[in-house]
């Protein structure tokens, strides 16, 4: 492998910019080539980040037959993840997709046997995982400071009115933003969900077509119960885009607010009625980056090292799983298990 590992991004929306931005920070990366099914969306991310010397292309397999990357980065609309990831993986791409991995579980399944079959890595831009609260929820509760979790609960109350197709999708919040929270509920605890029980609804006064609210159970494995309540039609006090959160453990429990916010408490004596309690610090990490320009270095450095990254297709499939799993049990108004 040569010391620049050729890059191929598919897919010139707006979350590209966010991809180039990185791309453009990273010396062991060269990009070069630019696929959208819209000419004129790849000849625009070309002229923004200043890449003339990457090939504009509209077919992927040309651009991959020209080219021959290392690695291509995957930022096109969910229905097209599954398509552009098999045709990557089949060019012997390694392949770092936005999220979510698939649209449905079984494209999300087959994804994950491709890589493994081709002997490619494939994983998932899950971005919020890579902020300093997240990872600081995730040590904290691994030190054990509260004890053994048993209660996790997360709310999400935002209004955005985005436009666009959002305000026509069936399930709206849990198919197009609950896969961060519930993925970020699977890193705080290390635990994966096992089964839900989810009540969907539009509220009155919802600009969106359906599903903008929802409340879901999930049971975890270590017998933790994990409660995320989330809006995205809530005008008034919202919540940060990571939600708030509570974990609660047998000696102790630990809040965020989303924002810089930590505080946690633990039992220091329990001889009466109510223990008595004290107020520690929750370490938060400092980290050199965050967002997707973490998410990718990582990945180009598991490229090079074969190491696997930590938001691998085979293990993100999890998170997606709640989403799904959500999904079907809204549905069907009852209690379903949740399978990866
Ligand atoms: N990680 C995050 O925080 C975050 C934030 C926003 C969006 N996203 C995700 O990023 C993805 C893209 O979202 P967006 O807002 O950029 O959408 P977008 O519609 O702005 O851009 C998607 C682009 O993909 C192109 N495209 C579609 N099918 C293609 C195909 N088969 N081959 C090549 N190009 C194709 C479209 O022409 C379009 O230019 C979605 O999966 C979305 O969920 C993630």
């Amino acid at each position: 492998m040569s010391d620049t590992l050729s890059v191929v991004v598919v897919g010139c929306g707006a979350i590209s910019r966010a991809w180039l931005g990185a791309v453009g920070l990273q010396e062991e990366v060269e990009l070069s080539a630019l696929v959208d099914i819209r000419r004129e969306a790849a000849q625009r991310a070309a002229q923004e980040h200043d890449v003339s010397d990457a090939l504009v292309e509209t077919d992927l397999e040309g651009a991959l037959r020209a080219v021959r990357p290392d690695v291509v980065f995957n930022c096109t609309v969910p229905e097209a993840h599954c398509p552009v990831t098999l045709t990557a993986l089949q060019h012997g791409c390694h392949v770092l997709t936005e999220k979510p991995l698939s649209d449905n579980m079984a494209d999300a399944r087959r994804m994950v046997e491709a890589a493994r079959r081709e002997g490619r890595m494939l994983a998932v831009v899950q971005n919020r995982r890579y902020l300093p609260q997240v990872r600081a929820l995730r040590d904290f509760v691994a030190s054990g400071r509260i004890g053994r979790v048993t209660t996790v609960q997360s709310n999400f109350f935002l209004g955005p009115h985005f436009g666009g197709f959002r305000e026509q999708m069936r399930h709206v919040l849990l198919v197009d933003m609950a896969i961060h929270t519930f993925d970020a509920a699977r890193c705080m605890t290390g635990a994966d969900a096992t089964s839900v029980y989810c009540h969907e609804w539009n509220p009155a006064g919802s600009w969106y077509a359906h599903g903008a609210s929802a409340v879901a159970i999930f049971e975890m494995t270590g017998g933790i119960v994990y409660t995320y309540q989330g809006s995205w039609c809530s005008e008034g006090l919202p919540t940060s885009w990571e939600g708030d959160w509570c974990i609660i453990g047998d000696k102790g429990a630990v809040t965020w607010d989303g924002h810089d916010a930590l505080r946690a408490e633990v039992v220091a004596e329990q001889d009466g009625f109510m223990s008595r309690l004290d107020e520690v610090e929750v370490p938060v990490p400092h980290m050199e980056t965050t967002g997707h320009d973490a998410v990718i270095r990582e990945f180009i450095r598991c490229v090079r090292t074969g190491k696997r990254p930590e938001t691998a297709a085979s293990d993100n499939i999890k998170s997606l799983a709640m989403v799904f799993g959500a999904v079907e049990s809204a549905e069907r108004g009852q209690k379903v298990p949740v399978d990866a």
